[in-house]
């Protein structure tokens, strides 16, 4: 099977890469945008002509959540058109699309563990593109998988686990909120689902949450990591109201991942664990 990847560059798609050997029956291609924007649908539609792909993940994003707050054009453009024009494509060359989406997309203000039919009420430019773009996706093919990931890190690119590493080396005390509850992902696991669902190719079409097991605030988080490297600075636990940022953030992250398991088998490693393998890769 020709397995074409989009954003290979990010945080996902090297994840992927990292696997593919792994999974030599598999013919990939990996593309960024410099090889193929999901932007332009004639770009897009040229690519899946002569490549034909028999599933399409879709790395790609707009991932910087303040910035999209002025980014607005660009944002939607990359997070709602681009998956738009990938569906068409897919939907044309009888492809099978894989697209990634966020916990953002749900109404956070909910004190319940969200499934895959929780209500969505997404709040900032970034949170509402994610959910438009799932639309787009629904609306032009029915051969999707959308899943929905959160706190997304891995020893590439930036993310917090990095982040807290290079403060935790420079300062002696870092405040960290722990009034917002979810489930960190490691990109290598959400990636090894993702090749494990095309492995399967059983057709379970649908919406689909995936994160690691266990639920956690950002400050218990950062505390795992310090110890985990004996990082000897201390954390200040905040509520969010001290820690204002641009694009709302939402106190409640936490996501059942029983369909995922249920329906396609896709076993879930715990966030601390997940923790461990990625700390062994940053040095
Ligand atoms: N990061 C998180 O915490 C988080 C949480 C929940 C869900 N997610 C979702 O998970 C998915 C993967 O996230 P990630 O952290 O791996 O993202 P990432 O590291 O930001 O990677 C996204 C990649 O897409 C590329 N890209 C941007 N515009 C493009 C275009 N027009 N055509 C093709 N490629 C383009 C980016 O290139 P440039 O770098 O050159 O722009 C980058 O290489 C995204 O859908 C994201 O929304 C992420």
């Amino acid at each position: 099977m020709k397995i074409l990847i989009t954003g290979a560059n990010g945080q996902l798609g090297k994840s992927i890469q990292l696997l593919s050997s792994l999974y030599s029956k598999f013919d990939f291609i990996f593309t960024d945008v410099d090889q193929l924007d999901i932007t332009k649908l004639e770009e897009v539609n040229e690519f899946f002509n002569l490549h034909k792909p028999d599933f399409c993940i879709n790395a790609a994003a707009y991932t910087q959540v303040d910035k999209a707050e002025d980014e607005v054009e660009l944002n939607n453009l990359i997070n709602i058109t681009g998956p738009k024009n990938l569906a068409i494509a897919s939907h044309q060359h009888h492809s099978k699309l894989i697209h990634i989406s966020s916990e953002y997309v749900y109404n956070n203000d909910s004190k319940d563990i969200m499934n895959e039919d929780s209500p969505t009420s997404p709040k900032g430019v970034y949170a509402q593109s994610k959910l438009k773009g799932e639309i787009e996706v629904q609306n032009e093919t029915g051969q999707y998988y959308i899943i929905r990931t959160s706190w997304l890190y891995s020893e590439f690119g930036n993310n917090f686990v990095k982040t807290m590493l290079r403060l935790g080396n420079q300062l002696n005390s870092i405040r960290v909120v722990d009034d917002q509850i979810g489930s960190p992902t490691y990109a290598t696991d959400l990636a090894e689902a993702i090749l494990q669902i095309i492995t399967l190719n059983n057709d379970k079409f649908g919406l689909y949450n995936y994160s690691n097991e266990g639920f956690i605030s950002w400050y218990d988080f950062s505390v795992e990591i310090f110890k985990n490297r004996n990082i000897n600075c201390k954390i200040i636990p905040i509520p969010s109201v001290d820690y204002p940022t641009k694009a709302p953030r939402p106190f409640n992250s936490r996501m059942s991942k029983e369909k995922i398991s249920n329906n396609l088998g896709i076993e879930i490693p715990k966030w601390k664990s997940s923790l461990e393998d990625c700390l062994k890769k940053i040095h």
